[in-house]
């Protein structure tokens, strides 16, 4: 049996040494099998526009997606902290737009709501945290200025970038976030902006210095054939598993093996006199 994860105890586990889990969930099913296997965070992420859509970037996302998602996500937590993802364009089109879409992702049952970037959103994080309203950050490869970013690749090489990257960290903790995802960068850089901070940093391909991890679960179940990152272990392969169950149920039921006498409702005795 697992406690309730808080922002506060998450900051405690850092304090501690203690490393912080967390994966995604876009659905009910998920959500329960990811809280149940003792996870401390849930992200409902928008990566959802890739993983559970298809799409080739996550930047059609809508908020009122992100809330159908929370709300389904919802159901199956217990334990771990839910967070949502505020999608593409949310925190830009004004300070009370932004408190509108965290509130309706608040409102369908999420405990925080993570942002991507930094410096350009830094009022909407402090007006947020004001609102009651716990923040996470998101800095580093953030996958909604992938057109500004140029694809998906790792960030802060040079020394430039990496110096960004750490101001992004401190602007983040300073304007009230109670934790940072860092993505994409190299291991040290990871560990620098780790040591820095007093919040906790859940890092995704950012190497093993970070105080916690977060990967899509999907992804670590091996259930997207196509995509295989550098940075994600595949601890099954679903996707074999599913294909090889599928390919067994259409040759038994071709074959007239499915369904047996074990799936299949015997019938009263006044039917069989018929
Ligand atoms: O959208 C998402 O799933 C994410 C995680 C991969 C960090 O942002």
């Amino acid at each position: 049996m697992h406690a309730k994860m808080t922002a506060e105890k998450l900051l405690k586990r850092k304090r501690e040494g203690k490393k912080i889990t967390a994966l995604t969930a876009y659905d009910y099913p998920f959500a329960k099998m990811v809280d149940e296997a003792g996870v401390d965070i849930i992200l409902v992420g928008d990566s959802l526009g890739m993983v559970f859509r298809g799409e080739d970037n996550t930047l059609k996302v809508t908020v009122e997606e992100m809330a159908y998602h929370t709300r389904a996500v919802r159901k199956g937590v217990n334990n771990a902290m839910l967070i949502a993802d505020m999608p593409f364009l949310s925190c830009h089109l004004g300070v009370e737009e932004a408190v509108r879409a965290a509130g309706s992702l608040i409102s369908e049952g999420a405990e925080a709501v993570k942002v991507e970037g930094a410096s350009g959103i830094i009022d909407v994080v402090k007006r947020l945290v004001e609102a009651g309203i716990p923040v996470m950050g998101h800095i580093g490869l953030t996958p909604q200025s992938i057109h500004k970013l140029g694809g998906y690749k790792i960030q802060g090489k040079r020394s430039e970038g990496a110096r960004k990257i750490i101001s992004d960290a401190d602007l983040l903790e300073k304007a009230g976030a109670f934790a940072t995802v860092l993505e994409c960068v190299p291991e040290d850089l990871a560990s620098i902006i780790t040591g820095k901070l007093k919040i906790p940093v859940i890092g995704i391909g950012a190497g093993p210095h970070c105080d916690g991890q977060i990967l899509v679960t999907h992804d670590l179940l091996g259930m997207s054939a196509d995509f295989a990152p550098k940075f994600v272990k595949k601890y099954a392969d679903l996707n074999q598993v599913a294909h090889d169950a599928l390919a067994k149920y259409i040759e038994e039921t071709e074959s007239g093996l499915f369904p047996d006498e074990e799936h299949s409702y015997a019938s009263p005795k006044r039917l069989k006199a018929i």
